[in-house]
């Protein structure tokens, strides 16, 4: 539960405010690189309650500019890509991607009237089949170099999907290693879990696949992040131990989507376009292989070619009582993300947390916003929040890896998180 201050500061990220302020410290994704194909067209996107347009000049560099021109204020994204960057049709002004205006065709032979206009823009660092922004102020922080980016690109997908809530509930949907026992969860002989494309699974049947519905959830601060352990109890001998992230500010890494457990991870960003709706973008690698391409299929078929779900809160998700009866305990069709954008959505355009109460399960979730709290005081204060990386040797993120283990069943949560806390070498398991 959090105070109705508390709630506002965490959850209004336009510019000027404390919790913008905080969140523009970090790089963001704003558009996938599949949106902006050689040659395409520009593209409006509302990202932090700013209006933008995002673009690719003919070297093929991709641009983040104000969407009113600095002219007279019309749409840059009716523009054209030409002359090595994005030209207004209103009067032709033609701006690059770091927001200088080349030409003002309008104007007397000889002006120098276009040297003296700086349009708004922001660096851009595309990576991962991604596009990403730094929209804060001074110089950006290092790229961070999650693991994400590192595996080839058969080994990785990537997709976003729109969200019709604040950002933050998106962002603790992943904290939470309780919901997918009931979300999630498919009901004895379901033929609608039979129809999802595999994904490569376990020698042996985790305790996290049976009737487990309590876990044991514990979470301790890191340096990036939150550090969420999930203790599945299975036999007097043996307990499963899931380790999964809440990254600062507002991503994540945890098990599932495409990935088999321990072999990787997803990564759900989820980035304010404004403080009612959000963007997740979902990035998934495969450490050992190439992920199978049908995963990607699944995964977008969900999705129009605008990115919002055909299942949302106008049409009640399409929710099938029949189904809910005899397939899948939340009756909204077998595609997780979907049944993420109900439990995110339905909590109200900004999730009142005045009046939640919190659980032993939500103890990621309490964590991470007392420190998002605190990194809102940081920027404040004028320090950078933890996380914003300045130093290549900051940079080495082994720590945000998501594991999997079987560990005896008489050791304890502490024990286990003192034999992990190197951040480097798995614990020795009994696998
Ligand atoms: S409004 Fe864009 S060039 Fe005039
Ligand atoms: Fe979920």
């Amino acid at each position: 539960m959090l105070t109705s201050e508390e709630n506002e500061l965490l959850t209004r990220t336009g510019p000027g405010t404390p919790g913008g302020n905080m969140i523009r410290c970090f790089w963001q994704p704003v558009a996938l690189s599949a949106e902006l194909p050689s040659g395409g067209a520009p593209v409006p996107i509302r990202i932090l309650g700013e209006d933008l347009v995002i673009f690719r000049d003919e070297r093929g560099q991709p641009g983040l500019l104000g969407i009113h021109c600095a002219h007279r204020g019309a749409d840059l994204s009716y523009g054209r890509i030409e002359d090595g960057g994005l030209r207004c049709i209103y009067h032709g002004w033609l701006y690059d991607t770091t927001g200088r205006c080349l030409e003002q065709p309008g104007e007397p032979v000889g002006s120098t009237f276009h040297e003296r206009i700086r349009h708004r823009a922001y660096p851009c660092h595309e990576a991962g089949g991604a596009i990403f922004a730094y929209m804060g102020t001074g110089e950006p922080p290092l790229f961070p170099d999650y693991e994400f980016f590192q595996v080839p690109d058969s080994h990785r997908w990537v997709h976003k999907y729109f969200h019709e809530c604040n950002y933050l509930q998106g962002n603790e949907g992943n904290m939470d290693p309780s919901h997918p026992f009931f979300l999630h969860h498919f009901l004895p002989g379901s033929a609608l879990q039979r129809s999802r494309v595999p994904v490569d699974d376990h020698r042996v049947t985790p305790a996290y696949n049976q009737e487990v519905h309590a876990p044991l959830v514990r979470a301790e601060e890191v340096e990036f992040g939150v550090r969420i352990y999930a203790l599945y109890p299975a036999t007097d001998d043996w307990t499963d131990v899931r380790v999964s992230h809440f990254v600062m500010p507002n991503t994540s890494a945890v098990g599932g989507g495409p990935v088999p457990p321990g072999d990787g991870c997803l990564m759900n960003w989820h980035v304010p376009s404004d403080d009612t709706h959000h963007w997740r973008f979902s990035m998934a690698f495969k450490r050992s292989g190439p992920l199978d391409p049908r995963h990607a299929a699944e995964r977008a078929s969900v999705t129009g070619s605008d990115y919002r779900f055909a299942r949302n809160l106008s049409n009640r998700y399409l929710q099938d009582r029949n189904e809910q009866r005899t397939d899948t305990f939340a009756g909204m069709g077998p595609i997780f993300v979907v049944q993420d954008s109900y439990a995110t959505e339905t909590a109200g355009p900004i999730q009142d947390r005045t009046e939640e109460r919190l659980g032993s399960c939500d103890a990621g979730v309490a964590l991470a916003r007392r420190m998002l709290l605190r990194a809102i005081q940081d920027v404040q204060e004028g320090r950078d929040p933890p996380h914003v990386i300045r130093r290549p040797e900051q940079n080495r993120l082994e720590g945000v890896r998501v594991t999997e283990e079987r560990i005896p069943a008489s050791m304890t949560w502490d024990a286990y998180r003192k034999a992990r806390s190197s951040d480097r070498e798995p614990t020795p398991s009994m696998r």
